[in-house]
């Protein structure tokens, strides 16, 4: 696709995404239909778009989406003003930057890293796990020694604004993990290439403030991610332990398989997630998102409440950012 079809910052792409808002505000999602064996990509937040647009590049290359979604992941990793997401990522509440990361191809070939210090791009780590190990997991030092081992260099990843956030946050450590559009907390990327394979990458620094060793859904494959060639892939956002006690996105893909659309299984795992917690008093902090992609290109996404938003690429609309569909206010 040619750079200037992208819709970014543009009076262009301003309209196009007051549009598409307007229909995702019904709660009605944005199906997208593309014929077979065309590109598609989706990612969580606004800075899908930034990964998108890189990986886009990477399956215009002729690569394949396994390698579309790590590189256009690897962006977000390396940006300093991404908070919740590998450099610049807030620290936990020791004031230590751990991260979290996993990685699905089309034959079902997953790597993930958890807790992991020190390295800038853990979705690397994640594949180089799925690809040079006989195991899916590496966590801790563990993982860290096998980064460095496997060629990664080691580096600080605590920048100085956050940091300046970290010490603010220590006046009061009051915790509360709010997940919106100024606080996300991933990126996840699926992808469908041209020959039709599907793969997935999400990785995050986790909840801003968590307990030192805390682990989200972002490295948890069926959680924050999952990926059936068959069928399609899901992907997840929003506070993590909810996730992982839902089985979040291996659940959404099975949906996917029982013939739901994308939008409607993730729209049933939402309310799933809305039914299970709805009695819990502290639920204005509860947000749980999913995006999902068909076999055939088709995208869908959901949320418990609003301020979810992500980014969908594909031959016929380019880069675009859409508003989910949401549960509650
Ligand atoms: N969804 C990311 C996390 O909870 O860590």
């Amino acid at each position: 696709m040619e750079r200037r079809k992208f819709i970014k910052n543009t009076a262009w792409g301003t309209l196009a995404l007051g549009s598409l808002q307007a229909c995702a505000d019904n709660g009605v999602g944005v199906p997208v239909n593309v014929k077979r064996g065309a590109n598609v990509l989706i990612s969580t937040w606004n800075h899908g778009l930034a990964a998108n647009e890189e990986a886009w590049k990477v399956m215009g290359e002729g690569k394949s989406a396994l390698d579309a979604v790590e590189a256009g992941v690897r962006i977000t990793e390396a940006d300093p003003k991404v908070s919740s997401v590998g450099y610049g990522g807030f620290p936990d509440r020791d004031g230590v930057v751990t991260l979290d990361a996993c990685i699905m191809d089309h034959k079902s070939n997953a790597g993930s890293v958890a807790f992991l210090q020190d390295i800038m791009h853990p979705v690397s780590v994640a594949r180089k796990v799925m690809e040079d190990t006989p195991h899916v997991m590496l966590v801790g030092e563990g993982a860290r020694e096998f980064a460095l081992n496997s060629g990664f260099e080691a580096q600080n990843l605590l920048t100085p604004e956050a940091e300046k956030a970290y010490k603010k946050w220590l006046e009061t450590a009051d915790y509360k993990p709010v997940i919106n559009i100024e606080n996300h907390d991933t990126i996840s990327m699926l992808a469908l290439d041209a020959e039709g394979n599907l793969s997935g990458a999400c990785t995050t620094s986790g909840a801003a403030w968590k307990m030192h060793g805390r682990v989200g859904d972002s490295p948890l494959i069926g959680a924050g991610l999952f990926v059936d060639n068959e069928v399609g892939g899901a992907a997840a956002t929003g506070l993590g332990e909810a996730i992982i006690k839902t089985a979040g996105s291996a659940m959404v893909v099975e949906l996917m398989r029982q013939g739901k659309s994308p939008q409607e299984a993730c729209e049933e795992i939402v309310e799933r997630i809305h039914n299970i917690y709805k009695d819990l008093p502290d639920l204005e902090y509860l947000q749980v998102g999913f995006i999902a992609l068909s076999k055939s290109g088709e995208t869908g996404s959901y949320c418990l409440r609003p301020g979810f938003n992500y980014a969908v690429c594909n031959e016929t609309e380019g880069n675009r950012l859409i508003d989910a569909g949401f549960k509650m206010q």
